[in-house]
């Protein structure tokens, strides 16, 4: 007898996971001397945990902590630390008791839709966008609303196409620096987005995971700072370098703090204790943190001036993050052939933009830039001679 699947059982694929198994593979079946592949497909950073941070998980684990549940917030001495940090970076007073650790940013998501939505509510988000906001909603019954964006507006929603909506979503996801398309909302618009929600009785979801990593051409603001009502998401894994930590945090209106809270305790106890400690340790490792950031401006930079030449000038603003969005319509109709031909041929891999826009992508790739600065400024040249042999 065929036996009933659940919603869940419905959850699209996130495709990038296929082209990082075609990259593994083609990786392998390349002769020792070979040039390597160029991974530009994946999302997170080629360093791995801050010094200070393992140092502070190893002396933990040394002294025979042992590292039980943490209450379902976090620890205490974590959670004052978040919030210290939104008073140092933004200037906003924040109380430690709307600071909830989640795992990773991932593990905020459910949290926060449950909390805040309920089946059949629509959220609304650009399009493109990170694919897991819209399968995690579908998941729990919700409705994605999506606002089809383009370089006209970075690629991010505006007033102007929330206003339009008619009946007006329940919630609204918004993030800045965003992924795919690495721009950002200034910080008059995410002011004005804010602002709109709390009036209009529209939920704000703010993912603000790549804070730490933007390049000067927008200024970096959080939610927080306009708006009481608003969720802010935060994470560990790409500033801070620790993705497989899986430490990351929200920022609570006071209304969702205990309804999270009680959310979190049914679904998962707490965040891992060892990587709350090394988390809280991270703060400290400002240098070495800094130091990746500069590779990574560095490979902006060199594939900025590199790609155009090699025929990839269509690119979205590079706010922020460490990923372009390229517009390959003039090389492509079919993004999943072209990234799977450009593995072959010019040994990169890349993220076709299908997963990002189920419209549009076909016409995207997402090139990452957050592996080995060395790597990265060969991916130009090896797509020049590739194009060129095309
Ligand atoms: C925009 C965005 N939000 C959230 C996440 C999930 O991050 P985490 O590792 O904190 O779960 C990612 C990961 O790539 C992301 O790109």
């Amino acid at each position: 007898m065929a036996l009933k699947a659940g919603r869940g059982a419905a959850a699209p694929p996130f495709l990038v996971m296929d082209v990082i198994a075609a990259a593994n593979a083609r990786a392998a079946s390349l002769p020792a001397d070979a040039p390597g592949i160029l991974r530009m497909e994946v999302g997170q950073p080629g360093t791995g945990a801050p010094r200070g941070a393992a140092e502070a998980a190893i002396r933990a684990l040394q002294a025979g902590a042992p590292m039980g549940y943490t209450e379902a917030f976090g620890l205490a001495s974590l959670r004052a630390r978040i919030a210290g940090h939104y008073g140092a970076k933004y200037g906003v007073a924040v109380a430690p008791a709307r600071i909830a650790v989640t795992v990773g940013a991932s593990g905020a998501f459910p949290l926060a839709f449950l909390a805040a939505f309920d089946a059949g509510d629509r959220v609304a988000m650009a399009a493109p966008f990170y694919p897991p906001y819209a399968n995690i909603l579908t998941a729990l019954g919700m409705r994605p609303v999506l606002l089809p964006c383009d370089a006209a507006t970075r690629f991010q929603p505006t007033l102007a196409m929330l206003e339009k909506l008619d009946p007006l979503p329940d919630g609204l996801v918004v993030a800045s620096p965003c992924n795919p398309a690495g721009t950002m909302l200034a910080p008059a618009e995410l002011s004005a987005i804010a602002r709109w929600c709390h009036a209009n009785g529209v939920r704000l979801v703010s993912d603000e995971i790549y804070h730490g990593l933007s390049w000067g051409t927008v200024a970096e603001s959080t939610a927080a700072a306009f708006s009481d009502s608003a969720v802010v998401v935060n994470s560990f894994s790409k500033y801070w370098s620790m993705t497989g930590w899986r430490i990351g945090w929200m920022v609570l209106p006071e209304d969702l703090v205990r309804p999270v809270e009680c959310l979190a305790q049914n679904m998962f106890i707490s965040a891992p204790h060892v990587a709350q400690v090394a988390a809280e340790a991270a703060f400290d490792c400002t240098e070495e943190l800094e130091a990746n950031r500069s590779a990574y401006a560095r490979s902006r930079a060199a594939l900025l001036e590199g790609l155009p030449k090699a025929g990839f000038d269509r690119i979205a603003a590079a706010d922020g993050a460490f990923y372009l969005w390229c517009d390959i319509g003039h090389l492509t109709n079919d993004s999943v052939a072209f990234a799977a031909r450009m593995l072959e041929g010019a040994g990169i891999a890349a993220t076709p933009g299908v997963d990002f826009d189920r419209d549009r992508g076909a016409r995207f790739l997402r090139f990452s830039y957050c592996g080995p600065e060395a790597a990265m400024a060969q991916a130009p040249g090896r797509l020049k001679g590739w194009l060129g042999r095309s």
